[in-house]
């Protein structure tokens, strides 16, 4: 059976989006049909300018197609990635979640099997925080969240994070390359919890 999962991701300086290109090669691998896609900018021209990483990165990506919420309806799993902002999601994924209200309303929400990762650049910069105030938000779509808990020794590697795959990230964009694999773990989790929903 072949589970359809949408990576919904924003980054400003290309953590989340590793992050979301390493899902996306777990699930190719693992069969799934996969829509990778970024949610839109919110900030200004000039502020996206101010800051050369910030701008470098949105050039690199602006062939990564917009986040629509027919994503939503058309994927059986979500995998949302966002950095970490004062332990909160980003404004620009908040921005794209705060779009669905129709599909909220029509019940298209429930039963998506659903999950998240996140970075922050401290260890205890709030990641947790992040995964599970964007949880919230599944609960109320009456999504199943599905998490890695402690399933695979990856996830004590790569910082032990069982709510989902964190990095920790320098202020020049290095982080440990475990993570990726604990995305990549969290991912398969996924779709198999997807694919027992669907079948
Ligand atoms: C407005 C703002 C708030 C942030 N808040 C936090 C925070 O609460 N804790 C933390 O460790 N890092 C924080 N950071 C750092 C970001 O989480 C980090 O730059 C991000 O994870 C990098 O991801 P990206 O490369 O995908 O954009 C913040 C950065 C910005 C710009």
């Amino acid at each position: 059976m072949t589970v359809k999962l949408a990576i919904i991701y924003y980054s400003q300086t290309g953590t989340n989006y590793r992050m979301a290109r390493a899902a996306e090669d777990a699930a190719i691998k693992h069969r799934a049909e996969v829509r990778l896609v970024r949610a839109a900018e919110v900030a200004s021209k000039e502020t996206v300018a101010s800051n050369p990483a910030w701008e470098a990165h949105a050039k690199e990506t602006e062939d990564v197609p917009l986040a629509v919420p027919e994503d939503l309806e058309w994927a059986d799993a979500i995998l949302f990635g966002t950095p970490t902002r004062f332990g909160s999601p980003a404004a620009q994924l908040r921005q794209f979640i705060d779009s669905t209200g129709k599909l909220w309303a029509k019940g298209k929400l429930a039963d998506k099997a659903v999950s998240a990762f996140t970075s922050a650049q401290n260890p205890h910069g709030g990641q947790e925080a992040t995964l599970l105030n964007l949880y919230t938000t599944f609960y109320h779509w009456g999504a199943v969240v599905v998490t890695p808990g402690y399933t695979d020794p990856v996830i004590f590697q790569a910082g032990g994070n069982p709510y989902g795959a964190s990095a920790t990230v320098t202020e020049d964009g290095k982080f440990d390359d475990l993570v990726l694999d604990a995305v990549k773990v969290q991912t398969k989790r996924l779709l198999d919890i997807a694919e027992r929903l669907k079948a």
